[in-house]
């Protein structure tokens, strides 16, 4: 038998998003018996094309944010956990009979690696995952295979140590919205059950969809859309550096006509885009519609967005808070989370690594 009468407490793993804009960070903890709490935070930006479609550019550059990033958090702890972006992983569910043990399961999931990797085996790190039992009866089992390229990994744990981290989870993009997107399901009708909900990640370069039926995710795509593509509209208007008009966008702080000229039109194209993605969607599944809209990512918050998506889509939308339900410690402030919060989704997934059971 099992004794249970001190709860150990799980060590602090910070997670840790390195994405095309930024380097951000969450720790989260736990207030109460299930209950987490978001402790620290924080969002430090990187320069233009350190990152460039999820590869690490300027290796330096990336370190100094990060080193920067980890000392404005102030935590004890070095854990950590990382993504690959969803274009690094090779990712395919295969279904395996019942009852083989792990070395000849993974003996199978080579071979049907070799299959689906472009490249020599030797080059890519390989996992798996058991997804659960199938239902008819002597159940086939349900794998997910998960292959990636050694260096795409190997680059960012050398980011990691070089800002003296340690990586204890490396884990995907896709997974990790995933996981954050669990933690939110209870503020959706019926908390999720039996609908079928888009949770849409729009970021500077790409924009990812996730689509789950009964929270149980069905389909995942990416691609190349995002605010960037409003920042150079500023440029061009107003003949602005890049960085001038990533300034003026954040802060709202935009000449009269910005909003009917240059908003207006980005949020219709952005709403239009969704739709065909969904549309994309229901033509390629026997699912026939949407029937929610989580948007993410740091274009999420655009003033007029959700109406215009849920104008083009018939789907009820909202923009996504991964701390939602959460406690918040008195360090966070509560307005500045509120317009972070789209961008952390990754971050919030990674972090809650630290919960998982052991
Ligand atoms: N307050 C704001 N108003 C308007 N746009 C914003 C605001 N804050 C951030 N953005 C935009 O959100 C984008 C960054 O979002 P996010 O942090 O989700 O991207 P990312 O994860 O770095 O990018 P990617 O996922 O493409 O690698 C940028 O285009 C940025 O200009
Ligand atoms: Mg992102």
């Amino acid at each position: 038998m099992q004794f249970n009468l001190f709860k150990i407490k799980t060590p602090p793993l910070v997670g840790v998003d390195i994405s095309s804009t930024a380097v951000k960070l969450v720790e989260l903890g736990e207030a109460a018996r299930g209950r987490y709490s978001i402790e620290r935070y924080v969002i430090e930006n990187l320069p233009k094309d350190a990152v460039v479609e999820g590869n690490i550019a300027n290796m330096d550059e990336v370190v100094d944010a990060l080193k920067l990033a980890w000392s404005q958090l102030g935590t004890r702890s070095r854990h950590i956990a990382m993504a690959l972006p969803s274009a690094s992983v090779i990712s395919k569910k295969i279904t395996l009979p019942a009852g083989l043990s792990e070395d000849e399961m993974e003996t199978q999931v080579q071979a049907e690696a070799n299959q689906v990797v472009p490249f020599s085996l030797d080059e890519v790190n390989l996992d798996f995952q058991v997804l659960g039992q199938g239902a008819s009866p002597g159940g086939d089992v349900e794998v997910l295979l998960v292959a990636s390229r050694k260096e795409k990994i190997e680059d960012r744990v050398a980011a990691a140590e070089a800002a003296g981290l340690k990586v204890l989870v490396m884990d995907t993009e896709s997974n990790a919205s995933q996981t954050a997107f669990e933690g939110m399901v209870h503020v959706l009708p019926d908390s999720g059950r039996g609908q079928t909900v888009a949770l849409i990640d729009i970021g500077a370069t790409t924009m990812h969809i996730l689509v789950f039926v009964d929270n149980v995710m069905v389909y995942s795509r990416e691609q190349s859309f995002g605010g960037n593509q409003l920042t150079q509209e500023i440029q061009r208007r107003y003949g602005m550096t890049y960085e001038e008009a990533e300034k003026l966008k954040r802060k709202g702080e935009m000449p009269d006509r910005y909003g009917l000229e240059i908003l207006q039109p980005f949020t219709e194209t952005l709403a239009l885009e969704i739709g065909r993605a969904l549309q994309m969607f229901v033509a390629s599944t026997s699912w026939t519609k949407v029937d929610y809209i989580v948007l993410a990512g740091g274009t999420a918050i655009l003033p007029g967005l959700d109406e215009a998506v849920a104008g083009r889509t018939e789907a009820s939308t909202m923009v996504a808070n991964p701390f939602a339900g959460m406690a918040r410690s008195e360090r966070v402030a509560a307005d500045r989370l509120a317009m972070d919060a789209p961008a952390l989704l990754v971050a919030c997934g990674l972090a809650m690594r630290r919960f998982d059971s052991l």
